[in-house]
């Protein structure tokens, strides 16, 4: 509703994950079923604000009221990212790929011949702290996620400040939990005024939860 918490706010948020080209067949990408991030896009919707959502290759319906810009890899969505800008939040809960192969190959590469020539990986940008690290342009309130198979707060506490972001989701996704394309979440809360730690919830639940908690935050900034 445009009366809702987050009506006058633009919200731009990244899902799923990103699929990176080695040859016309194949391709390197993280597990990543968007479900999170869909749901965080919607729940920003309901609450009034516009959204836009970047999303690499899932298998989702658009969630309704929702601009949906589609990109496969990276680079794509750091541009697609860049051209949505200003926003008001920025919620990156896409499974970004780390690498990319250098020179993607036009042709199939043959089982028999030289892939690891073939597979000389590069790094990809770091949307997340790229957009968190600019001078100009910065979303004022920075999100990202973690998801992490051990020491989970520890590594959100590093996450949050090598990022540059204000607040980092962490999750536990070590494959007992289930969390890996499942519709259930457990999540901490970790900012520079703490860790807060959620119960168990739906992955809608986490994203209403969420959308609520940045709403309080967004409500103190000019919009
Ligand atoms: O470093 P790591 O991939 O664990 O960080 C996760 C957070 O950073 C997520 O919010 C993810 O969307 C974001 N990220 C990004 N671009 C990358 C890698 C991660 O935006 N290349």
């Amino acid at each position: 509703s445009p009366s809702g918490a987050l009506s006058g706010k633009h919200a731009l948020v990244t899902a799923g994950p990103t699929h990176e080209p080695i040859d016309p067949v194949r391709y390197i990408a993280n597990r990543s079923s968007g479900k999170q991030g869909y749901a965080i896009a919607r729940a920003a919707a309901d609450a009034g604000a516009r959204v836009t959502l970047v999303s690499g290759p899932v298998d989702l319906p658009d969630p309704p009221g929702v601009n949906v810009v589609r990109v496969e890899s990276a680079r794509e969505m750091l541009a697609a990212v860049e051209k949505a800008l200003p926003a008001d939040i920025g919620i990156f809960a896409a499974a970004v790929a780390d690498w990319r192969v250098a020179h993607a190959g036009e042709q199939k590469i043959k089982k028999i011949g030289d892939a690891s020539s073939a597979l000389s990986l590069i790094e990809n940008p770091d949307i997340l702290a790229t957009l968190s690290h600019r001078k100009e342009g910065r979303p004022p309130l920075m999100v990202g996620f973690a998801a992490e198979t051990e020491k989970v707060i520890e590594n959100a506490q590093q996450k949050l400040l090598r990022k540059g972001c204000d607040l980092i989701v962490a999750n536990d996704v070590s494959t007992a939990t289930g969390v890996m394309g499942g519709d259930q979440n457990t999540v901490h809360l970790v900012s520079a005024a703490g860790v807060e730690t959620w119960p168990t919830l739906s992955k809608t639940e986490v994203a209403r939860k969420l959308v609520e908690r940045l709403s309080d935050l967004a409500g103190a900034m000019p919009s």
